[in-house]
């Protein structure tokens, strides 16, 4: 979080210039937008519901997105991200689909983005990689405008950074990462993604970040959630869903 921000704008240098790279270092940030995308596409609902509303928060280049609008055909998606480098790039990875009118930007931070929706409105909100980004606080105010947005029995599909409850096992995890940064990075001579990487994960392991698994399910529980649930995890990864009670 910087003074000017009530965020953290850490996607606006090398990173965001090279998200791609992503995909060589951590493949198992792009398998969980797989996922998000698999359970969107599993939501129930019936032909009566028409045109799912869904919110996805910090949409990147399109990586989630993309996932999230092949899943199924009833959907509208408004992908939100703060970022121009990061969201320009969806906006023309993705144009086809906002021809379509199946998928709209905003450009805001995820909380003010929902706290300009209407309460019971949304049928999905969805999100990969993102929220681990979030510091504890302004984590937890989201977490409450995604319960206020959603529609009764709508899901919070979640696919992150879950730090294992085992901080040594979470260590360890984590230290093998890094290791995979750096063959990769060396090999593909991208010293300054490299260091903007190391930077990003100490702000991702920091305290007052790190977004671990029993606490974040527990904060569900707190803002009224119900059937929360952690899936496919892959390391420090996992997918959450949660349900706002029928
Ligand atoms: C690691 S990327 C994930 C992008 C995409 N979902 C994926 O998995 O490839 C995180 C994204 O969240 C965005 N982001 C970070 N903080 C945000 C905030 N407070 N509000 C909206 N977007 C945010 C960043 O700009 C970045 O594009």
């Amino acid at each position: 979080m910087n003074e000017r921000l009530p965020y953290d704008a850490l996607f606006s240098g090398a990173i965001g210039k090279d998200y791609e790279t992503l995909k060589l270092i951590c493949p198992l940030a792009t398998e969980m937008s797989r996922w998000v995308g698999y359970t969107v596409g599993h939501y129930p609902s019936s032909i009566q519901d028409g045109t799912l509303k869904v919110v996805e928060l910090g949409g990147g280049t399109g990586i989630t997105t993309l996932s999230i609008l092949t899943s199924r055909a009833d959907l509208a998606v408004i992908s939100v991200d703060n970022e121009p480098i990061m969201q320009n790039q969806a906006k023309e990875n993705l144009k086809e689909w906002v021809a379509a009118r199946k998928l709209d930007f905003c450009g805001n931070d995820a909380l003010s983005a929902l706290r300009n929706i209407e309460e019971n409105s949304i049928d999905i909100v969805a999100s990969a990689y993102t929220i681990h980004n979030f510091d504890q606080a302004y984590r937890d105010e989201v977490i409450r405008e995604i319960f206020r947005v959603l529609k009764p029995a709508g899901q919070f599909i979640n696919g992150d950074r879950y730090a294992l409850d085992d901080i040594k096992a979470h260590t360890r995890s984590v230290q093998k990462e890094i290791g995979g940064y750096f063959k990769v990075l060396i090999g593909e001579n991208k010293l300054d993604v490299l260091e903007q990487w190391i930077v990003h994960l100490f702000n991702d392991e920091s305290q007052n970040h790190v977004m671990r698994e029993t606490a974040a399910l527990e904060q569900l529980a707190v803002a009224g959630f119900i059937s929360i649930e952690l899936k496919h995890r892959m390391a420090v990864n996992a997918v959450v869903t949660a349900c706002k009670p029928d």
